[in-house]
Order: structure tokens, then C-alpha cells, then sequence
């Protein structure tokens, strides 16, 4: 591709005031909302050989480790393509691989994007500084050509810089990892259909005005696959129910199934049966004692599973703790949202208007997700996250107490004495939820005569 020289008009910004900065051979205005950038003809024009681009290769994965996620690669890759400036968002929940799958994206695509690729880690950083930093470092951008310049110009520059040096007729792409907020990078988003813009998040509100790819756990046959790659002995075949029993724990989930992967290709587990490790994960599970704690320096993720879903529930308000410590006492099945509302409503009488809210702040940290009409589901892992954190919740008896309770009290009056297969599909949820309360929860609720008559439907076909 022909180099050019950086001349030309650059990304729209806000603000209408004028103010000109020279500095050297190269000035930059800004007038009535534009920045201009001028160089002066005469002095060299940087040289930038090859494609620049600051992905992290060294942290993401080989290709052949990369696995079953052909189509979501091709469908990103259709996206991205079709959408003229609008950001393409990869969202699901914490360990589901978005950030490995736009490492592969990007790395598999550097081709494409000629003019080159800009990677920014936005959490806990400061994006403008990182897009100076990439300008500086791989475009040549010299700093003093940004001085007295608002943060939003001196990211419009660096765009403008980037897109006039390299030829507008190359594609950019700028992949943003891990956004937790729109309000932080909005400002900072070229508006030209040559760079095209690939977010990561769990934030389900960031997906919403833009085209997303929501990115769902592994299957089983590629789960038990990776995890086979993983562990590098021949235990995944010969113990492969128990390798099955592990994926399905883990809910499929890559940081989940690495974590186990990498902890019985330890050196000190090598012993370590399938079966034990599933204990293990049982007693221990994401416990600081537990197999799920070390995250290895050559993963591409620095944090493990509870780090990382601690995140989100720093920010969490205490509502919607509290419904995320009641969700948790559900059977892991899709929970009909009645069958919550019913249980709220015989635990306190004034929480019933606010939950959709609470419901609203779990959905959007993507702790929990809708699997149908009015029907909601926590993936295993959360689940037993959010069991630990009840645990330290002061109101844990009670909450448990009540929830057995008002179980009973609704499987009791719920229950018609002869039900449609209809009322027996929904029942079967409460039955399956009671049965799970009375046994896990059995010291916190006199059982009512009522609990018995779900027996019945044992036999229902
Ligand atoms: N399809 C996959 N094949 C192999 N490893 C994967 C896959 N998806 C994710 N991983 C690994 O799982 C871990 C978590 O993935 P990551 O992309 O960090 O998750 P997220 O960004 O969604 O929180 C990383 O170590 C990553 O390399
Ligand atoms: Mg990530």
C-alpha cells in the first residue's frame, strides 16, 4: 500500500472554538468542529513499514488451542464488515472467551485490516492515554504535536494522523477489550467507515445500540476437547464420565474448564483422579483453598473466576444482591420469573416493586440470563459464586428459612388436582426447586403437608 502523506481534514470533535497549534513542521486546528491537520510538504513523511498493530500476541492463544469457534470468527468477521460505523460488540458473561476471541480475530485478520490494528485493555485504564501510546509507539506520532490539545482532539488527531499516513482506502480497526462503561470510550470512537470498532463486555446496556455477537459457553463435545488438550494425559477418555461430570459443573465455561485443565496437568496432580477432582471442586469449588484459584502467567486472562465476577459485584447495589442471593437458592434450571415473584412476595412485602430493577442490574453484568419468555437462568458457575457470597451474607438464615417456606407454601397452592401437560411443564420447575430446597436446605423449613403432594406427579407423563 502507498504511503501518504499526513494531510487532510480530520475527525469531527466538539466544541466550535478555533485554536491553532503549530509546533515544528506540523499544526493541527481545530475550527467550527473540525480538526485540520497541516504538515509542512517539505519535511520527511514517517515511514511506517509493515501493518502497525499492539495486539498482545504473546497472551493469547496458538491457533490449534483456539477451539470450536469457527463460525462466531466468521460471523464477527460478517459484522464487522457490514456495519459502516457503528461498533460490533462481543458480549457474555465473565470466562466466556470474548477477550481470546478478538485476539484471534484480530490476529487472523491483520491482512484485512492493512492500515493496521489498534488494541486497548479499557479497564482500569485511561483510553485516552492508551490511544496516545499506540500512536506514539507503533504510528511515530510525536507527542509534542498533542500539546494543548483537549484529551477528545488528541484522540481525534491520533486517528486522523493514523488514517492520513497510512491511506484511507486501507481498513483500521480499533478493538476496545473489556469496556465496563459507554461513557468512558463514546468520545473516543473514530466516525469514519474505514476504521472499524470491536468492543468486548459484560455490560449488556453497551450491546444494545450496536450490532453484538453474544458469545455462549462451549459444547459439551468441545468442552471435554479442551479439556482433554489441557490435561495431556489420556484420563479425559478412560475416566470420561467423570470428565463429563467436570465440563457439566463447570458449565462449559473456557475459564473454568482452563483453570481445571491446567490445575491436573500440575506436576503435583498428575495422580489426581477425575473423580477426586470432582470432589474437589465440590468441597472447594471457587473457594480461596479451592482447584480454581491460580490463574497461570501463559492464560490470557489475569484473573480467575471469583476475581473476575468480584468485579461485577463491587458494583452491585445491595437490591440486587439480595435477589442474587435468593436466585441462587433455585434449582439450576430455567426459573419462571412468577415462581420469583411468588417466593418474594411471602419473603417481604415491599420488595416485589423493585425487583424488575434488581432483575435489570443482574441482567446487564450478565450474572444472569434470560432463556425464555419470563423465565431466567444462572449459569452453574454464578451460581455457586453467588452460594459462597451468601454465605457471608448476615441474613443468610433467614433468607434461607424463608425461601424454604414460601416454596412450600407455593408448590402447596399451586398444585390443581388435575393438571393440563401444560401445568405440569411449569410445575415441574417447582417440584424439581422444592425437592432441591427440602434437601439442601432441609434444617430451615418444617416441611408442610403440602410438600408431600408433590409426589404425585412423579408419575405424570
Ligand atoms: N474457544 C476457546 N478455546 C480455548 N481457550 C479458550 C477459548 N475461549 C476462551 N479460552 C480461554 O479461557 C480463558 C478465559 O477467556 P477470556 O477471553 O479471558 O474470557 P472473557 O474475556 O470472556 O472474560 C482464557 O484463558 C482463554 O484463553
Ligand atoms: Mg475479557
Amino acid at each position: 500500500m502507498p504511503e501518504q502523506n499526513h494531510s487532510g481534514s480530520g475527525d469531527n470533535v466538539a466544541g466550535n472554538q478555533t485554536n491553532i497549534h503549530q509546533q515544528g513542521n506540523f499544526g493541527v486546528g481545530v475550527n467550527q468542529g473540525e480538526i485540520h491537520i497541516h504538515t509542512d510538504r517539505s519535511s520527511p513523511v514517517p515511514k511506517l513499514k509493515g501493518i502497525p498493530h499492539n495486539i498482545p500476541i504473546t497472551s493469547s492463544k496458538e491457533k490449534s488451542e483456539f477451539l470450536g469457534r469457527d463460525e462466531e470468527l466468521k460471523e464477527l468477521h460478517q459484522k464487522l464488515q457490514s456495519t459502516e460505523t457503528k461498533p460490533v460488540v462481543i458480549g457474555g458473561m465473565v470466562g466466556v472467551g470474548k477477550t481470546e476471541l478478538a485476539l484471534q480475530y484480530a490476529k487472523d485478520h491483520l491482512q484485512t485490516y492493512s492500515g493496521g490494528i489498534c488494541w486497548l485493555s479499557v479497564r482500569d485504564s485511561d483510553v485516552v492515554n492508551e490511544i496516545v501510546e499506540f500512536a506514539r509507539l507503533e504510528l511515530d506520532l510525536k507527542p509534542e504535536r498533542l500539546t494543548n490539545l483537549s484529551k477528545e482532539a488528541q484522540v481525534n488527531c491520533c486517528w486522523s494522523y493514523w488514517r492520513d499516513i497510512k491511506g484511507e482506502k486501507n481498513k483500521f480497526l480499533l478493538v476496545l477489550d473489556d469496556v465496563t462503561d459507554y461513557r468512558e470510550i463514546k468520545d473516543c470512537l473514530p466516525n469514519k467507515p474505514c476504521f472499524k470498532v470491536l468492543i468486548t463486555t459484560e455490560k449488556k446496556e453497551i450491546w444494545s445500540p450496536s450490532v453484538q455477537l453474544e458469545l455462549d459457553v462451549l459444547t459439551q463435545t468441545v468442552a471435554l476437547k479442551f479439556l482433554k488438550f489441557l490435561v495431556r494425559d489420556n484420563r479425559v477418555d478412560e475416566q470420561s464420565k467423570d470428565a463429563i461430570k467436570i465440563c457439566r459443573w463447570l458449565g462449559n465455561l473456557p475459564l473454568g474448564l482452563e483453570l481445571v485443565g491446567r490445575y491436573l496437568a500440575m506436576e503435583n496432580n498428575l495422580d489426581l483422579s477425575l473423580a477426586e477432582m470432582f470432589q474437589r471442586l465440590n468441597k472447594r469449588g471457587l473457594k480461596e483453598d479451592g482447584p480454581l484459584v491460580k490463574v497461570k502467567s501463559e492464560m490470557t486472562t489475569k484473573y480467575n473466576i471469583t476475581a473476575a465476577l468480584n468485579l461485577s459485584w463491587k458494583e452491585l447495589r445491595l437490591e440486587g444482591k439480595q435477589l442474587a442471593y435468593l436466585l441462587s437458592l433455585f434449582a439450576l434450571a430455567p426459573i419462571p420469573w412468577l415462581l420469583v415473584e411468588n417466593v418474594i412476595n411471602n419473603l417481604a412485602s415491599d420488595w416485589e416493586k423493585r425487583v424488575e430493577n434488581d432483575r435489570g442490574d443482574l441482567l446487564n453484568r450478565s450474572l444472569l440470563k434470560r432463556t425464555g419468555k419470563e423465565t431466567y437462568q444462572l449459569h452453574s458457575v454464578i451460581r455457586q459464586f453467588l452460594r459462597d457470597k451468601l454465605e457471608e451474607y448476615p441474613g443468610k438464615e433467614d433468607m434461607k428459612r424463608g425461601f424454604c417456606q414460601a416454596m412450600v407454601t407455593v408448590v402447596a397452592s399451586e398444585i390443581p388436582q388435575k393438571p393440563t401437560r401444560k401445568e405440569f411443564i411449569f410445575l415441574s420447575y417447582f417440584i424439581c426447586g422444592a425437592i432441591e430446597c427440602g434437601i439442601n436446605n432441609h434444617k430451615y423449613g418444617q416441611l408442610s403437608p403440602g410438600y408431600t403432594d408433590v409426589t404425585r406427579f412423579n408419575n405424570v407423563s
